[in-house]
């Protein structure tokens, strides 16, 4: 049996990387792509999705795009953690007539109304495609199957202020909005993957060598000795080999955390992380604490759960089948074909 998910992403580097967890597991079945402004601008985005999908051999996955900025703030983007055009080293370029006339918002909507009560939707960047759905159809938690949302810090720093996550700092109005309508009944809670267990997994430079080997390419310092040959390997070192200077100057260790493949990978797999039912809300005013996300984890607020937050999870499990889906994936589509 497969699972129809649907991602919402701002494809970045490791958006990237879910993008070909999903279209690589073969219990899945990618309904479409949303894209929001995030990591870089929404044409970049949709631009890197479509380009990565069609690498990868599914041109027939519909790209939508969404919402070009936060709901209320203006939109910050992040070209020294995904690079100039979000992609790190590696270059894309889409065909214009690739991306869908359909907003990602109908695409979310329609989708949801479509198979009620199938659907898995996946968010990956700033919530801001999600809030301004529910907006449109205050049903849609109902509607989904589940909602995962890759967001958040709970017990561990924050990655862009001392207590703040990327994608809630980029449009903590539209986290809080989200995080409200799922207090009011969603089909099931949405799983939440913070920071607390995406960086329990590192990708290192041995993992790409086994995905490059798989394609019967050698590598050099994260390059592909026979890069033209290989396209989609040769895409995945450029881009990881950015990501991965990144972490080397602000993380300390040479490789890269990869939070939004393990959402995916736990959407696909529940049994990959262990979670806690908790009430969670999302800081919009506070002076050092934009962004922030609070969990109720005493039980003192006296509202009703609203997520299923993920706090430890089987990182090498998740890493293992993360090289063996994209190895299998370069090595069918390797060559372009
Ligand atoms: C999240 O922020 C983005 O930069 C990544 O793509 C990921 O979704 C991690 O904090
Ligand atoms: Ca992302």
């Amino acid at each position: 049996m497969t699972t129809p998910i649907l991602l919402d992403v701002d494809t970045g580097i490791d958006d990237a990387l879910a993008l070909l967890y999903a279209v690589a597991s073969t219990e899945a079945r990618l309904v479409g792509v949303s894209c929001a402004a995030g990591n870089v601008s929404l044409d970049e985005v949709t631009t890197n999705t479509a380009a990565v999908l069609d690498l990868a051999g599914h041109p027939e996955v519909e790209v939508a795009p969404g919402c070009a900025g936060p709901v209320q703030r203006p939109l910050m983007t992040t070209p020294e953690t995904h690079g100039p055009t979000g992609t790190g080293y590696g270059t894309l370029e889409a065909a214009p007539d690739r991306i869908s006339g359909r907003s990602g918002i109908d695409l979310i909507v329609d989708s949801a109304r479509a198979e009620p009560g199938e659907i898995t939707l996946v968010a990956l960047g700033p919530l801001t495609n999600v809030a301004v759905a529910l907006r449109r159809e205050p049903r849609l938690l109902y509607l989904l199957k589940r909602l995962v949302i890759m967001g958040g810090c709970f017990t561990v720093a924050g990655n862009t202020a001392h207590r703040t996550e990327w994608n809630m700092h980029v449009d903590p109005e539209a986290a809080k909005e989200v995080f409200a309508a799922a207090g009011r009944g969603p089909r099931s809670l949405p799983l939440v993957m913070p920071l607390d267990v995406t960086e329990q997994a590192r990708l290192l430079p041995h993992h790409v060598a086994r995905i490059a080997e798989a394609a019967g390419a050698s590598m050099e310092s994260l390059r592909p000795l026979v890069s033209d040959a290989h396209p989609l390997l040769s895409f995945i070192a450029d881009a990881l080999r950015f990501y991965m200077e990144f972490h080397d100057r602000y993380d300390g260790f040479y490789g890269a955390f990869v939070h939004d493949p393990f959402a995916v990978a736990a959407a696909l797999d529940p049994c990959l992380v262990s979670t806690a039912d908790t009430t969670v809300d999302v800081e919009t005013s506070g002076e050092l604490t934009t962004g922030e996300t609070v969990a109720d984890f005493r039980r003192a607020w006296g509202r009703e759960p609203n997520a299923a937050v993920a706090l430890d999870g089987r990182a090498d499990l998740f890493l293992e089948r993360l090289v063996t889906r994209i190895a299998g994936l370069v090595s069918r589509h390797g060559g372009g074909s």
